[in-house]
């Protein structure tokens, strides 16, 4: 019986246990965890959303305040196009993470950044340009295009000295999408090093309609390596979302796929940036606590639990510290409901907006719990402990886990 240690994934000159950890927002697939990944010969990923307010809490930076301080006269103000990022400081947040993470690195693993086209940032192309162009600068090993089409991403760094170095990815849902990313991409004569294909079981942001239920990851997966096939493109594709066992990622593996990209378990391994606390809400949850909803200001769908603290909160948009979500017009759909509500509830203090949410804010403070679909099994991976909460899992644990295990069987830990 086969198990995922038969494989191996080759991209570049490395081959590697074909195990990708996905990148989760906002610190959440934090340095801990990618070095701990690339130690055990699989690829981990950092994630450059909020970059400067990660930097901000791991560095002792100050760019938030820094920010804050030059936009203050604007807090007031439903216009919030004025409100620009510094690209150096952007440069230097970017530089502050990634080295932090790469001069950490052992083992034969790799570490990859996640960089989501939707923080868009008030500036899309300009942001997006020098993310990339800082991350590669600063020795990042590879780069996964997320949240999404990215259909001039590979453009903006065509002249980076790094450009056919570095490893670059590619996360769609659909074969027409990876179709429309290769056509827009190909007049840079450079292909993707890997394709994540991502399901709609997947944690954060959904690449599908409120209709997610009605797709299936392994259909998908067989139609990108079809197409690939008929194109006579050789790109390794890595199917991701709802991979809970090792025998769910060998069952990929032997049906033509060359790793895969889990997350979801590792949200309550000791090295996740979530708060310990919050953890425990993740192993608590169970089916029902779980939905898709839409109130992300993308326009994407997200999965959360469904008690996560910001759904629902009318918070004050925080753009002038924040506003990574600012589109190129300075607009943001929260910012839009919220003054919807406060011009419909004159003279309330504390108001609440349902329809959208101030996904900086939330997320920065660790209030929106998004999440994968099987999360409610995150329960069965664990022991409880004798004050009823569960133990958390080192990321070796989980990692070789999924390396090791047949049978659908989930190791519980020592
Ligand atoms: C808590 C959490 C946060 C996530 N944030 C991001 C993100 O910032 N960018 C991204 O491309 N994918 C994000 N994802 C998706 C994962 O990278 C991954 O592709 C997916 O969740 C894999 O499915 P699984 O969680 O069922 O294993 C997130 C997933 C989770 C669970």
């Amino acid at each position: 019986m086969k198990r995922v240690d038969d494989f191996r994934l080759r991209l570049g000159k490395n081959e590697l246990v074909p195990i990708m950890i996905g990148g989760m927002g906002v610190d959440i697939s934090s340095a801990d965890l990618a070095v701990a990944v690339a130690r055990l010969g699989g690829v981990g990923h950092i994630s450059d959303a909020m970059i400067k307010t990660v930097s901000d809490r791991r560095y002792n930076t100050k760019f938030v305040k820094d920010k804050l301080k030059v936009y203050k006269y604007n807090v007031e103000n439903e216009d919030k196009s004025p409100v620009k990022f510094d690209l150096g400081k952007l440069i230097e947040a970017t530089r502050l993470h990634v080295e932090a993470a790469m001069s950490r690195k052992t083992g034969s693993g790799m570490i990859f950044i996640n960089c989501m086209e939707k923080l868009t940032m008030n500036a899309p192309k300009e942001t997006l340009k020098v993310r990339m162009e800082a991350a590669m600068d600063a020795g990042i090993e590879g780069i996964t295009l997320a949240a999404g089409l990215h259909l001039g991403s590979f453009a903006l760094i065509e002249n980076h000295p790094r450009f056919r170095d570095v490893q670059l990815g590619i996360i769609v849902s659909s074969v027409r999408a990876l179709q429309l990313f290769l056509k827009k991409s190909s007049r840079t004569g450079r292909l993707p090093d890997y394709i994540v294909v991502e399901g709609p079981l997947a944690g954060g942001h959904l690449g599908f309609g409120m209709d997610w239920a009605q797709y299936d990851l392994a259909t998908i997966v067989a139609e990108v390596i079809q197409f690939l096939k008929n194109e006579h493109l050789d790109i390794p594709v890595i199917p991701a979302g709802g991979i809970f066992t090792g025998s769910d990622a060998t069952a990929f593996l032997e049906s033509g796929a060359a790793a895969v990209q889990v997350a979801t378990r590792f949200t309550v391994s000791e090295e996740c940036g979530l708060p310990t606390d919050v953890k425990q809400e993740y192993f608590k949850a169970s089916e029902d606590d779980i939905e898709v909803n839409q109130i992300s200001p993308t326009g994407y769908p997200m999965r959360m639990i469904k008690s996560s603290p910001g759904i629902g909160d009318g918070i004050r948009p925080n753009c002038e510290a924040y506003g990574y979500l600012l589109d190129a017009n300075g607009k943001c759909a929260y910012v839009t409901s919220y003054n919807r509500e406060v011009a419909a509830h004159p003279g309330v203090r504390k108001i609440s907006v349902m329809d959208k949410t101030c996904l900086c804010t939330h997320m920065r403070n660790f209030d929106i719990w998004t999440c994968g679909h099987l999360t409610y099994r995150l329960k069965d991976t664990t022991r409880r402990l004798e004050d009823g909460s569960y133990q958390l899992l080192t990321a070796e644990h989980i990692f070789k886990d999924y390396q090791f295990s047949t049978e659908q069987k989930i190791a519980l830990p020592e």
